[in-house]
Parts: C-alpha cells; sequence; structure tokens
C-alpha cells in the first residue's frame, strides 16, 4: 500500500462527493472513523491496532490536524487520513450510506453554558444522519465526563431506532484497554467520572433524507444591456437570502485592478455544508457581463450556488432594468426561490 503522509488533510470541498476512499487510501478496506480527534492520541494508536482498516479522522481544528498529522507522520503509519470539516459535512458529502464500520467520538465539545446545548454535536438529528451512514453490526462508541451531555447522549440513543447497547447498561464507567486520551487524562485527574457508550448499529432500514449533495453545472449567466461593472460595483450593498435549502450572505464586492472583474464574496449556508466563495462578473468587449463562479479554492456548484447566482441576477434585475439575460445554465428560477 502506498504511505502518503497523514499530515497532509483534506477538505470536503476538495474530495468527490461522495469520496473514493479506495483511491484516497490506495485499498479497498474496512473504513473507521474518529470524529473530534484532537491531539490524535487516540486515533494514533486506533491506526496502529488496526492495520487491517482504513482508518479516517475527522476534525474541525486546523492546530488539532496539525499536532495530530505530525503524530501519525512519526509513526509512520499509512492506514490513516485526516479530513478538515465538521463531521456532520463529512458524513452527509462524503459517506455512502451503510459505508463506515465503526464510529468513535471520544469526548465531544460538551458546550456547558446554558443555552448553548443546542450547539452538541449528538443529538437526534445527528445519530439519524450517522446511522444512514454505518453498516450493519457496525461499532459506535462515544465517551463524556459530562453529566449533563451523558444523560442527553443516553436519552438520544435510547431514542433511537438504529442503535443497540452492546453492555447490559447504557454505558459503563471503564472500558479497559481503551488508549487514555488527552481529556479523559484531565477528566480522571480533576476526579470526574467518564461514561462509556458501546453501541451497535441494528438492521433497522436508515432515514432516506440525508442525500449526498448534488452537483449542478457550473453557473454561467450572460447578461446584455446598459449596465457597467463600477456602477454595479458601487450600489453594492451586503444582503441576505433565504431559501428552502439554507442561506445566501453577499458580503462584500471587491473590483480587480488587471482585467476589470467585479467578485462578490458570498457565503452559503446549506444544511451542513457551507462555502465561502466568489461569485465573479467579467466584462466582455462587446459590453455583455458574463457571471460564473470564481475559480478561488475549491468551490462546488451545489444548488445553493445556483440559487446565489439567481438572487444575484434579480437583484442585477432590479438596479438595471435595461439588463437583459441572453443565456443561463441555472437550475434555480430567479425569484422563485427566494422564499
Ligand atoms: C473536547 S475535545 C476532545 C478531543 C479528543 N477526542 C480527546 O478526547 O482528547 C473535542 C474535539 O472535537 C472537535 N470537534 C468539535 N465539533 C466537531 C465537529 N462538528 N466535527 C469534527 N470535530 C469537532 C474539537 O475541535 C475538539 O478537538
Amino acid at each position: 500500500m502506498a504511505i502518503m503522509s497523514p499530515a497532509i488533510w483534506y477538505k470536503v470541498e476538495q474530495l468527490p462527493w461522495p469520496a473514493d476512499w479506495a483511491a484516497l487510501f490506495g485499498r479497498a478496506a474496512p473504513l473507521l472513523m474518529e470524529i473530534g480527534f484532537g491531539s490524535g492520541l487516540f486515533l494514533t494508536d486506533l491506526a496502529r491496532r488496526r492495520p487491517e482498516a482504513n482508518v479516517l479522522g475527522v476534525e474541525i481544528s486546523v492546530p488539532a490536524l496539525r499536532r495530530a498529522g505530525r503524530k501519525l507522520e512519526r509513526a509512520g503509519l499509512g492506514n490513516v487520513r485526516l479530513i478538515q470539516a465538521d463531521a456532520a459535512a463529512v458524513l452527509r458529502a462524503l459517506c455512502l450510506p451503510a459505508s463506515l464500520s465503526a464510529v468513535v467520538i471520544n469526548f465531544p465539545d460538551p458546550w456547558p453554558k446554558k443555552g448553548h446545548d443546542a450547539r452538541r454535536l449528538i443529538d437526534d438529528e445527528f445519530l439519524c444522519l450517522l446511522a444512514s451512514r454505518m453498516v450493519t453490526g457496525g461499532l459506535l462508541d462515544i465517551a463524556t465526563d459530562h453529566d449533563d451531555y451523558a444523560a442527553q447522549i443516553e436519552a438520544a440513543l435510547r431514542r433511537s431506532p438504529h442503535f443497540a447497547g452492546r453492555a447490559a447498561t447504557p454505558f459503563v464507567l471503564s472500558d479497559p484497554g481503551r488508549l487514555t486520551t488527552k481529556y479523559e487524562r484531565v477528566a480522571l485527574d480533576e476526579g470526574r467520572t467518564p461514561r462509556y457508550f458501546p453501541w451497535r448499529r441494528n438492521d433497522a432500514p436508515a432515514a432516506d433524507r440525508f442525500p449526498i449533495p448534488q452537483e449542478y453545472a457550473m453557473p454561467h449567466v450572460v447578461l446584455r444591456g446598459a449596465a457597467d461593472l463600477d456602477e454595479i460595483g458601487r450600489r453594492f450593498r451586503p444582503s441576505v437570502a433565504e431559501f428552502d435549502g439554507g442561506i445566501v450572505r453577499f458580503i462584500e464586492a471587491y473590483r480587480s485592478l488587471t482585467d476589470g472583474k467585479l467578485l462578490v464574496e458570498t457565503y452559503i449556508h446549506e444544511g451542513p455544508l457551507r462555502q465561502r466563495l466568489g461569485l465573479e462578473l467579467r466584462p466582455r468587449l462587446n459590453g455583455e457581463i458574463v457571471i460564473g463562479l470564481a475559480e478561488v479554492g475549491f468551490p462546488r456548484p451545489t444548488r445553493g450556488v445556483h440559487v446565489a447566482v439567481a438572487r444575484l441576477v434579480d437583484w442585477l434585475a432590479a438596479e438595471f432594468p435595461a439588463l437583459v439575460i441572453v443565456n443561463s445554465t441555472l437550475k434555480e428560477n430567479h425569484a422563485d426561490d427566494a422564499e
């Protein structure tokens, strides 16, 4: 198997949806996932103990990815890959149904402040999404030292039709043989008792409401009429447009000093997917304006991107009534999707 440096990490928008894990790991093998691996101690140990498996580490924190990447590289492990993303986005966009053999979540952020508990990772919806991506019999292991979160996890697992406990009780107070994580060490040193939830995906069919996000054609709209990009840039104001699948924020407009393009910085939030990208307005010599996606980063032409371009065109049409659309690849109707 080719050893690829685990210090390199991927982002959801860089990989195909769904990901081709066999290509990424250089072999087909059972897929294990650790969500929120933090310092990477447990992930390194998992990859070492399970050489026959492909091990995927998912983490949102870039410093954590750097530290864990160095550990994995020093350990010379070739069966682990890292993704920098929110776990829900990885599950949703990269993982096919019934593709994960095991998932570990050690000491997820407890969000202890009053009113912040809605930010916790593990709830009914997350367990449904997880269930849709796990194989029947796949192992789910969760640990926490936070009393209130433990109660929430226990209640969600008990309510879930998709998981069954592997122990006689919903959680156990020790899990001998497993490596102690950094947060677990802190909890033990401070006298808190971690709870370990050893559960298993049962054979109940998963909900069919988490499709892999669809990608559309690259958006491309051509406008003709009396409007110049200087004036468009001057009239631009930040704005927000909601649509039935999420929200679009137009943040700022920038003018290129070299080729005259106008770049509209745009944030698109669709379910667990978030993209910050540039919508580009390019002048043609014949006076037409072409609107498309700027080649900055790894923009993916999702439905939200088509909605964003449609909203931008709506705004332009309202501000410059002389503009007419002469060509459009947009899948989303103008105006209809705004509400
Ligand atoms: C309390 S730390 C625990 C770290 C490690 N598992 C341990 O036990 O030492 C929680 C970790 O989860 C990561 N995290 C939080 N929300 C996440 C999400 N939605 N997706 C992926 N990682 C997440 C955080 O960046 C942090 O590193």
